[in-house]
């Protein structure tokens, strides 16, 4: 792992690519997924609760734990780390933050030129005519379309679910370009996402992980820093 490496890439790099995992939101209070004691797949089976067969089986049920997220986020602060990617993002040339996570947390810590690959927990869809709109704190359960009063569902990719295509084609086309690929908190098991720090190093972007655990990213990265988001990013100069 060569740090000084890292700090003299990222600060000299003009094109820049960050991922992002449920690990920069832990520092803002929001359980992760995978980790083993306080994550939230320690405590349910998502397949139970995030996936088109769950919702169909009991719509309500998939509601109530979304909900329950949703006060989480709408109640949580974006961190350090959310706040030092969106002044990265402003000082470098070509930028684009790709994220997993449904937070919200980036976008409310001032980061534009981002995609969310999974959706956003505070936007529901209309299953019928497919309008989003965002859920307001206390909303009904389930949440009925504004347009044309069908029910909607939460504005989230679940289990067996395509992403975005629009969305990913961005996130890969900015991997694919980058000079330096900034992979943070994500236990990179989750495709497509997971591949976009091997594309980048495979088109001979510097690649740097930050994480507090080693990951199947770890032995591909030019640095691997085992540390949190916030410290992480401090490590680096940012
Ligand atoms: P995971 O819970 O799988 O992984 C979280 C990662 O964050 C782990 O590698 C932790 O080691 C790391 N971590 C924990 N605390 C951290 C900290 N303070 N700073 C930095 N890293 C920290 O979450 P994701 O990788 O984001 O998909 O999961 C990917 C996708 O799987 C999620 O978007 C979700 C889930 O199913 C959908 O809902 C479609």
């Amino acid at each position: 792992m060569s740090l000084e490496a890292a700090i003299e890439r990222l600060h000299a790099a003009s094109r820049v690519a960050v991922l992002t995992g449920a690990g920069i939101s832990a520092e803002s209070g929001i359980p992760t997924f995978r980790d083993a004691q306080t994550g939230l797949w320690a405590q349910y089976n998502p397949e139970d609760l995030a996936s088109p067969a769950a919702y169909a089986t009991d719509a309500k049920l998939v509601w109530d734990w979304y909900a329950w997220r949703y006060e989480l986020c709408a109640n949580a602060s974006p961190n350090a780390a959310h706040e030092k990617l969106a002044a990265l993002e402003r000082r470098t040339p070509e930028f684009l933050l790709v994220t997993q996570n449904v937070d919200g947390l980036h976008a409310r810590a001032g980061s534009e030129r981002m995609v969310e690959l999974h959706g956003d927990i505070m936007q529901a869809r209309c299953e019928s005519c497919q309008t989003r709109f965002m859920l307001e704190a206390g909303f009904e359960i389930p949440p009925h379309c504004p347009i044309c009063g069908t029910r909607a569902r939460p504005n989230v990719v679940w289990f067996g679910e395509a992403l975005p295509r629009r969305e990913l084609e961005r996130a890969q086309q900015a991997f694919q370009t980058c000079e330096v690929a900034l992979v943070i908190g994500t236990s990179g098991v989750v495709e497509p996402a997971a591949s976009l720090g091997r594309i980048a190093k495979n088109r001979g972007a510097f690649l740097i992980e930050l994480n507090p655990l080693e990951t199947p990213l770890s032995g591909f990265a030019d640095a691997s820093i085992r540390a949190g988001a916030v410290a992480g990013l401090g490590l680096l100069g940012l």
